[in-house]
């Protein structure tokens, strides 16, 4: 059965293990009593890869753009491919916002994202704290939201493998492909 590239593979495996890395992280390092320096480190990973999946995610869609995903088997019903696509566009979408609300979050409230600094890059954005405040509730209810969709996704995708054995789970693994 035709199968996702391995340029779309790559991006895939690469973000669902940097998303599933920051949802932790995220709610660790705003914990009370966590000392300092854990806390600065995680902190660092957390804005810093954050812009990192950002990116990609960006180079995904382009890419995603001038190479349409191969039609899916069949045997898959019509509304169940359905609710994939939504699924998926679901995903996008909830990265990308999670990933912008972080950035406004913390470049509008006048803190530091290390990496871009270390580049020579400047923030896009003026302070403004009633904005970096909105953010703030955004990418904090936003997560629910991600979670939600991605137990759902990963849940199809098992279901795809144990279940139905139907190769839908061989189009994104393994990572790499040879042709
Ligand atoms: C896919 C991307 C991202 C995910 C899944 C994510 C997830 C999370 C989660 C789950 C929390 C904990 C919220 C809480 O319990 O209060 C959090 C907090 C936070 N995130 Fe992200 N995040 C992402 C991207 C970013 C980016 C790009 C930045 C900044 C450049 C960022 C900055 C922050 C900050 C500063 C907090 C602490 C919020 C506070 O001020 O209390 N995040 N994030
Ligand atoms: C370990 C967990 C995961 C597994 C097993 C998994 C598995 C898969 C599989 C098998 C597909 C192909 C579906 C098809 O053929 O139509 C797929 C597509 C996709 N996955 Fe995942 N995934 C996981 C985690 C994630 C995460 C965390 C995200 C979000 C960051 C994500 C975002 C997507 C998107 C957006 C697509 C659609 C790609 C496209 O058509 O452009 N996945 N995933």
């Amino acid at each position: 059965m035709a199968g996702y590239g391995t340029t779309a593979r790559l991006l895939h495996w690469i973000v669902a293990l940097l998303v599933i890395a920051m949802l932790p992280v995220g709610s660790m390092m705003v914990q009370e009593g966590l000392d300092r320096v854990t806390q600065d480190r995680l902190f660092i990973f957390h804005k810093n890869v954050g812009v990192v999946i950002l990116l990609l995610m960006l180079v995904r869609l382009g890419w995603r753009f001038l190479n349409p995903p191969p039609a899916l088997p069949d045997a898959v019903p019509a509304g169940t491919a359905r609710v994939a696509a939504l699924a998926h566009w679901a995903l996008y979408g909830l990265v990308l916002f999670m990933a912008v609300t972080g950035y406004v979050r913390v470049t509008m409230g006048g803190f530091p994202i290390e990496g871009l600094e270390a580049l020579g890059l400047h923030p896009l954005l003026p302070r403004n704290d009633a904005v970096a405040e909105m953010a703030k509730t955004a990418h904090f209810y936003g997560r629910f939201a991600l979670v939600g969709v991605i137990l759902l996704h990963v849940g199809a995708a098992l279901f795809h493998l144990i279940v139905k054995r139907d190769g839908v789970f061989q189009r994104m693994w393994p990572p790499v492909v040879r042709r």
